[in-house]
């Protein structure tokens, strides 16, 4: 048979290559993965405004590489994704280095030090394009900086630079502020993504923006006493094990502030990061999101299973079932895991929307067991119907004590109980990504303590009077202890 080699065309196809859809954020997180598999112990990213012509660095200790496998390592598609990879190989498709610094830049200059030696490579658009071939340069001297300094002084490590951005990628054009906005991001993202790297759940390492450490970010906020650890379950596939652990993270009222609770929610917020987390070799590829999972239709991120998380770790080696892209932004579970992953997580978000529907914390000193009759509002699950509890001992007492009048009450409580605008209160409180009641105001607490009062003193006396408070009062949202202790001077003044 006759072959005739054919040899794509240079300028075009790295054009196409430049337009892989990376974000600033996914790039340089493409070249951390390379740091981190290089053993690097300290990475260093160092984005520069440089009055609107931007550069990016990115250093790190790792091994570094000899001239040879430098050239190997800018060849576009080197070691691809068939071949096998070490556990903590972040790589896959050999490309990385390459396109992800190409989509954000239009010079790509590679400086790495094995055992004292230095090489250098650099990759331009514009020499490629002008010379229709495949040429990667050897600039002599590399680009002077700090970081070269740096990396100079160690014996091996790797400096990767972006020079010459332009509007394919997302740092160029941007003023001063948006430019340090986009930067505080940047951060954001890569503490997401790397949070078992920086926290140590994996092998530490640590990684700085611009001079300062970045800090990770748990999405399961183990370190809360209120997040509640699932089973995790070990899911068999392809003779392999991957381990799937949910988390229902605390309701709104149990985080200690407002920006608390803001930091918990994580990038893009509350709403954005439910669901699932896929990590491979402990690198976090998917922030959330339901993969397509559900019943009869797809489910998508709605306001009540916002404290579901699910950690899924994949090892390296079935990322090709994952159907890993190359931006390593997105992964897709295989056929025969979806059944028993929509299982998992459909008990997840049952568990995460009865923490959501849960209001009110016990103020100190309140009871502790509560029995189903001590609920005000029952709600029958699944619908949309709910009923004020008529054995409620509070609503029995108001009731016992209209002589002969008990219709009224009861026609006043079935009006408000059928007219209940669950749409209205759905939609104020998705606007509101479920803002917290306001903390009541000292006016309100005087009034309000006195017509509680009014209500417990004609519930039955053979209940303790603080239980009786409580009984009242344990559903309310927020701290409630100034109530508590208004109802009960309250009561004492009026024997
Ligand atoms: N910072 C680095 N330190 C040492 N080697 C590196 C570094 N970055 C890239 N390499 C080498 O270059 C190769 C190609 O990288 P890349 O294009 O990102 O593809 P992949 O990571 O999928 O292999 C890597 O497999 C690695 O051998
Ligand atoms: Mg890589």
């Amino acid at each position: 048979m006759r072959k005739i080699e054919i040899v794509p065309a240079a300028s075009s196809l790295l054009q196409s290559l430049r337009g892989l859809g990376y974000s600033p954020e996914t790039a340089i997180a493409d070249l951390i993965d390379n740091s981190i598999a290089a053993g690097a112990a300290t990475i260093a990213v160092d984005l520069d405004w440089n009055e609107g012509d931007p550069v990016a660095r990115i250093l790190d200790d790792g091994r570094g590489m000899d001239e040879d496998a430098l050239v190997k390592a800018m060849c576009f598609g080197g070691d691809g994704p068939t071949g096998g990879r070490a556990q903590d190989d972040l790589g896959r498709f050999g490309l990385g280095l390459k396109t992800a610094s190409l989509s954000q830049c239009r010079c790509l200059t590679v400086v790495t030090r094995k055992a004292g030696a230095s090489a250098t490579l650099a990759w331009d658009v514009d020499a490629v394009i002008a010379a229709g071939r495949w040429d990667a340069l050897v600039p002599d001297p590399p680009p002077a900086s700090a970081q070269l300094e740096d990396l100079s002084a160690h014996e091996n490590g790797t400096l990767v630079q972006w020079d010459r951005m332009d509007a394919i990628g997302g740092l160029s054009g941007l003023d001063r502020e948006a430019f340090f906005q986009r930067v505080r991001d940047i951060g954001a993202h890569l503490g997401m993504v790397f949070h078992r790297f920086l926290g140590g759940d994996a092998r530490r390492v640590a990684i700085s923006l611009n001079g300062r450490p970045l800090k990770g970010w748990d999405p399961f906020q183990r370190s809360h006493p209120a997040t509640i650890t699932m089973q995790s379950e070990p899911v068999r596939h392809a003779g392999k094990v991957l381990t799937v652990t949910p988390y229902v993270l605390p309701h709104r009222d149990r985080f200690a502030n407002e920006a608390e609770w803001e930091a918990a929610g994580g990038p893009g917020g509350w709403g954005e990061r439910q669901g699932f987390y896929v990590y491979r070799g402990r690198r976090l590829l998917v922030p959330g999101g339901w993969l397509g999972l559900g019943g009869t239709r797809a489910w998508t991120r709605d306001e009540a299973s916002r404290l579901a998380r699910i950690a899924v770790d994949l090892p390296t080696d079935l990322d090709a079932d994952w159907r890993i892209d190359v931006r390593k932004s997105q992964a897709r579970p295989p056929g025969r895991l979806r059944n028993r992953l929509t299982v998992i997580a459909g008990l997840c978000r049952d568990k995460a929307r009865e923490v959501f529907a849960w209001r009110g914390s016990r103020a100190k000193g309140q009871l502790r067991h509560a029995r189903p009759q001590d609920d005000i509002w029952a709600a029958g699950s699944g619908s949309a119907r709910y009923r004020i509890q008529r054995d409620h001992p509070a609503v029995r007492a108001v009731i016992g004590a209209m002589n002969g009048n008990a219709g009224m009450v009861e026609g006043l409580l079935s009006i408000i109980e059928r007219s209940v605008p669950v749409e209205r209160i759905w939609l104020d409180v998705s606007e509101a990504e479920g803002a917290a009641s306001p903390a009541l105001q000292s006016d309100e607490i005087a009034t309000l303590a006195a017509q509680l009062a009014a209500v417990i003193a004609t519930m039955p006396v053979s209940t303790p009077v603080e239980e009786r408070v409580d009984q009242l009062i344990r559903h309310l949202p927020g701290d409630m202890s100034a109530l508590r202790s208004a109802v009960l001077q309250n009561l004492k003044a009026t024997p």
